[in-house]
């Protein structure tokens, strides 16, 4: 399954998505392109960013122009991050190790999953670009310690908490094509866990609310997490204004808006469509990145636009690292940078802080 070298018909994302879906295993590609229930937000995420129009000045002089950013006090080289994407090896043998170097070389940060399938330390050590671990609550508080103390060892510099996704959506898609983690592949960071508790129900208890929700975290959780670490942390899954206000009212230096790429909850709205809203309850200073069917400069553009500091890639990694290793990711993340400096000079944007509401058309 190693390949690295770049097909010469892959242009954009979408062709990513094409080659990977010839490359992988059918069951493989069914779990990671799919999505929760009937896949109604899945769909959503793209239809809400198709069914916007940029709105273009011309004649601006954009000749100083760049798309440098700074995140949280980090300098970044444009507004894009790679998203935490789980057990990477389903894809290419080297797996988080590929991606990362990909992201070194583009200078793009990456989120590593709590669930990826190589050691946070030896992700880390093949990153000079921003690094930031993505954290999945543990039952046992402990735990939670340890991971964030390794994570803080290894260089990390910021945590994310993905708070959507407690228990998996309702996965008809992998289900149906059977999907199975392979057995080379595991949640290598994890081996230490203590065992949970064994749980058995009565007949009038649900195995969703007193069962998986048990080990959920809660606000006061989050709350004690924050206090636990000098690392900035940031909530990831956030698409209620409510929830954004409280996650800044409780110290969390940024918020990852976002519906887990539609694997989740079905039916919610996808995060571009919040985004106004959520960008107006909590104020301009307060770091929002977004996540969920970004395929294009454009996508970057529209995001940036309507109030996220960045976005995020989530499936176009996988798909890139599918196909061509290391080199692929590092194509790919190349195609979206230049495709946001097109989508900048075209628009009469020189700089990230220039693309606002105004870029954007309203039919009136
Ligand atoms: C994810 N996502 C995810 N999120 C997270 O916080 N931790 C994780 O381990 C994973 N794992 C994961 C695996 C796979 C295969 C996918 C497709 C997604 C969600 C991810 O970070 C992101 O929110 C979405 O993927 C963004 O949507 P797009 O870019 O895939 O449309
Ligand atoms: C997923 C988990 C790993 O979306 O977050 O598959």
């Amino acid at each position: 399954m190693t390949t690295s070298i770049i097909p010469s018909d892959a242009l954009c994302v979408a062709d990513y998505q094409r080659l990977a879906k010839e490359v992988l295993p059918h069951s493989i590609y069914e779990y990671i392109y799919g999505g929760g229930g009937d896949e109604f937000t899945l769909k959503q995420n793209r239809t809400a960013l198709d069914a916007i129009q940029l709105w273009p000045r011309v004649l601006n002089d954009v000749t100083h122009g760049t798309t440098a950013t700074s995140i949280l006090g980090e300098s970044w080289r444009s507004p894009i991050m790679l998203a935490p994407v789980a057990f990477q090896r389903i894809a290419h043998e080297e797996g988080e190790i590929a991606t990362a170097q990909a992201a070194s070389a583009l200078e793009v940060g990456m989120m590593v999953s709590t669930l990826a399938s190589h050691t946070l330390e030896h992700i880390a050590e093949k990153l000079t670009s921003p690094r930031w671990f993505q954290l999945y609550w543990q039952l046992d508080r402990s735990f939670n310690l340890e991971l964030i103390q390794r994570a803080e060892v290894a260089g990390y510099t910021a945590l994310v908490v993905t708070v959507d996704s407690a228990i998996h959506g309702i996965r008809n898609r992998a289900q149906r094509a059977k999907f199975a983690l392979p057995d080379n592949v595991a949640a290598v960071n994890l081996v230490n866990r203590p065992a949970l508790p064994s749980s058995t129900f009565t007949p009038d208890q649900s195995i969703v609310f007193q069962g998986m929700m048990s080990e959920a975290p809660t606000w006061e959780d989050i709350t004690w997490l924050i206090k636990q670490t000098s690392l900035p942390v940031l909530i990831k899954g956030i698409l209620h204004p409510a929830d954004a206000v409280k996650a800044k009212s409780i110290g969390a230096k940024g918020i990852i808006t976002s519906n887990h790429g539609g694997r989740t909850l079905d039916c919610v709205p996808s995060a571009i469509e919040v985004l106004p809203l959520i960008r107006q309850s909590v104020g301009d200073d307060f770091t929002i990145l977004m996540d969920g069917g970004i395929q294009r400069g454009t996508d970057i553009f529209k995001a940036i636009a309507l109030g996220a500091n960045a976005a995020l890639i989530g499936r176009p990694q996988i798909y890139a690292l599918a196909v061509a290793g290391a080199a692929g990711v590092a194509h790919m993340l190349r195609i979206l940078r230049e495709e946001l400096e097109v989508a900048m000079a075209l628009a009469g944007t020189a700089t990230i802080d220039e693309i606002g509401p105004a870029c954007i058309y309203k039919s009136r």
